[in-house]
């Protein structure tokens, strides 16, 4: 009999979904396995708006195929969120957020943000209401050092935390030991999203021996000692901490490019690429908290009595999805991962 884990449905609290051709493929390779997921709103037209997350939500919703899945959406944040955008969506559960993208930072950020401080009225309408602020955090200044991206935003943090200190905020996809010290050193309304990825890579595993596009993301993977910072973070169970895969699907002809896109697709693998870490690293016990609780408690979600089975059973990674008459490349295609999924319950 091979050894079995059971949690409660996880949460995933960073996911792209898309839209148009992708999105039914999208959202279902997460919705089978996990109970809340809370979608990126950079669409190609972004989500800007309460109306627009709305009309989000509602064509999630429509396509998924699981009931016990619950999707969050957030709203892209511009200089023209206005008030009522805050204090109706604050009171919607099905809304979670506003996502800061600082412009040209990422896929689909040209209409970010350029001065962060002309968002401080917003801010506070979010502190006000109670909306947390979810942000991608890099500088796009492109003379910037990509590996230094992260860690000089967090003066941007500090001063926001500083002069909102009743504001939720969410550190997204942290690739560095200096957000890690960041959120632990910060009040408990800060916390901060980790991805698979940047618990088993760093950035040999991306340029050492081969380039390897479908380990490209950003922010991009970092030295050792900033992925053993993460990972500790995540096996730690401290409460800060919690599962966003920032699964991000791109057609392998976009990834496999002269000029790739940025963004790893895992939302069906990455389940037991998470377990199998923490199984590595004998913190098998902090896997719910990182996976479940941390997150229903930092944002009050709702509770499920739905779980979830995984086995000590060898799985391998296939080695692509057909969507219409495209692929895309999962996240550690043709490996073999320990762990698989038991069963649903
Ligand atoms: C994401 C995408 O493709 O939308 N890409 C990525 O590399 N993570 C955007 C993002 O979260 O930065
Ligand atoms: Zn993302």
């Amino acid at each position: 009999m091979s050894e079995l884990i059971t949690i409660k449905l996880p949460n995933d609290m960073h996911v792209h979904f898309r839209e148009g051709n992708l999105l039914d493929f999208a959202v279902n390779a997460t919705a089978e396995h996990f109970h809340h997921a809370v979608a990126m709103p950079n669409l190609k037209d972004p989500v800007t708006n309460y109306k627009k997350a709305l009309e989000y939500f509602d064509q999630i919703d429509s396509v998924s195929r699981y009931s016990h899945f619950k999707p969050l959406v957030t709203m892209y944040l511009t200089g023209d969120i206005k008030e009522i955008d805050i204090s109706e969506g604050a009171l919607d559960p099905r809304l979670i957020g506003i996502k800061l993208y600082p412009a040209g930072v990422t896929t689909n950020s040209s209409n970010g943000v350029g001065n962060i401080k002309d968002c401080y009225k917003i801010f506070e309408w979010m502190e006000k209401y109670d909306l947390p602020l979810l942000v991608h955090g890099e500088v796009n200044n492109p003379e910037t050092d990509i590996f230094d991206r992260e860690k000089l935003f967090i003066d941007e943090l500090i001063s926001i935390t500083q002069n909102f200190p009743k504001l939720r905020v969410i550190f997204e996809h942290i690739s560095t030991k200096d957000a890690v010290d960041f959120v632990k050193k910060s009040s408990d309304l800060v916390a901060a999203t980790i991805t698979p990825q940047h618990i088993i890579l760093n950035r040999n595993d991306l340029l050492s021996g081969g380039l390897k596009p479908h380990h490209y993301c950003l922010p991009v993977v970092k030295r050792e000692i900033h992925r053993k910072a993460i990972a500790e973070a995540a096996f730690s169970g401290n409460k800060s901490f919690f599962l966003g895969t920032d699964s991000a699907p791109h057609y392998k002809n976009q990834k496999q490019s002269s000029c790739g896109c940025a963004g790893i697709f895992s939302a069906s693998t990455a389940l037991v690429i998470y377990l199998e870490a923490f199984d590595k690293a004998g913190a098998l016990d902090k896997f719910e908290d990182f996976s479940v609780n941390n997150s229903t408690n930092f944002y009050n979600l709702v509770k499920t009595d739905k779980k979830i089975t995984f086995k000590k059973e060898q799985f391998e990674v296939q080695p692509s999805y057909a969507v219409g008459d495209q692929e895309i490349i999962p996240f550690m295609a043709n490996q073999k991962i320990s762990w698989s999924v038991a069963k649903e319950l």
